[in-house]
């Protein structure tokens, strides 16, 4: 067995992704979920530690017993609509709980962490490109409780010298293509899955969250990265760290932008099925636009995205949107 990873998050979408590629490039996934969200069945690729984050002793004990090189912290609440409602709830969860984790991980001597950021820290910045140098100004609690973390782990660097990498994900999307492991949350709230499940007639029809965005369609424009794309990031963010290189925030989306009309086309295009859509408002705290300037992943990690084309996405979601789901 290769050197180990401890995955937070491990049995949830990105992380059970991750824990493929970590296994796949010669290291053990050691996954650590509380399964709140998460899926028992989903970690198939190394050991399983049942824990949570706002237990501090369960993460101390994780670490002595598995003795990680480095820590994945993928855990965290991440929607955007409940966190407008609930904020408290996000600032205990993913702040103190990732807290106690980096706390955790320099007191049991790790000093390699790569940590799960989102684009929702930028705000709402009226269309401009986002880079790794963009100021953030998270316009919702979620993204807020992400950038206090991106905080944390630079405050950490300067006291401690734990070396971290920090990935601002776009719109992460598609699944495995070998099936092993997909998106399943509870509810669902992203807009792939939702408008496949429509397809598939498993919900009446999508709605569409606004028509009336200073947009060319008027609906809300994202950037979508292939989730297999994206957790190969992480592999090459992780040799960044064991090879010494340093302390680096990497933006992982791929440029393009779609609009939520253009995605649906897209599907309709991929499945050769209508999709059942209805026309909504708005939905609170949405960005009008996001998208990522990513040339320094690919520079920098020689990272490339080549499974990030909407009809991929499409097509990999649509096949794990057919099997049988993880039930426990
Ligand atoms: N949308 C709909 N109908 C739906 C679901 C989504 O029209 O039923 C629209 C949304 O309004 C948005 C787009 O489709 O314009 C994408 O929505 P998702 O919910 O799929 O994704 P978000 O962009 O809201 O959220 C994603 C990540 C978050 C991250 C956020 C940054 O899931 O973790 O990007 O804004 F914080």
């Amino acid at each position: 067995m290769g050197e180990r990873v401890l995955v937070t998050g491990g049995a949830g979408y990105i992380g059970s992704h991750a824990c493929k590629a970590l296994k796949r490039a010669g290291f053990e996934p050691v996954t650590f979920d509380n399964l709140n969200t998460g899926w028992a069945e989903a970690v198939k690729f190394g050991p399983f530690v049942q824990g949570d984050l706002m237990d501090r002793a369960a993460i101390d004990a994780a670490l002595a017993e598995w003795k990680p090189v480095a820590v994945m912290h993928f855990a965290a609440l991440s929607l955007v609509g409940e966190s407008m409602k609930d904020p408290a709830k996000y600032w205990r969860v993913n702040v103190n709980g990732g807290l106690n984790l980096i706390e955790a991980t320099v007191a049991a001597g790790i000093r390699n962490f790569v940590f799960s950021s989102t684009c929702a820290t930028f705000g709402d910045q009226d269309g401009v490109v986002l880079n790794e140098d963009t100021p953030q100004k998270p316009i919702n609690a979620y993204g807020a409780s992400k950038k206090a973390i991106e905080d944390i782990l630079f405050n950490f660097r300067d006291a401690f010298g734990l070396n971290h990498v920090i990935f601002r994900y776009f719109n992460v999307a598609g699944a495995d293509p070998e099936g092993e492991v997909g998106e399943q949350h509870e509810p669902e709230t992203h807009l792939i899955p939702i408008l496949l499940d429509a397809i598939d007639g498993k919900r009446p029809a999508l709605t569409v969250f606004g028509t009336d965005y200073p947009t060319p369609d008027g609906t809300c424009i994202r950037d979508y990265v292939h989730v297999m794309d994206l957790v190969e990031a992480h592999v090459l963010g992780l040799r960044w760290l064991l090879e010494g290189k340093g302390s680096r925030v990497f933006n992982l989306g791929t440029g393009k932008g779609f609009s939520v009309r253009e995605v649906i086309d897209q599907a309709r295009l991929v499945t050769n099925r209508e999709v059942p859509v209805v026309f909504g408002d708005r939905r609170p705290g949405d960005a009008t636009a996001l998208v990522s300037g990513s040339a320094r992943a690919v520079e920098d990690l020689g990272w490339m995205p080549e499974r990030s084309t909407m009809p991929q996405m499409i097509r990999d979601a649509w096949g794990w949107t057919r099997q049988p789901r993880f039930t426990e």
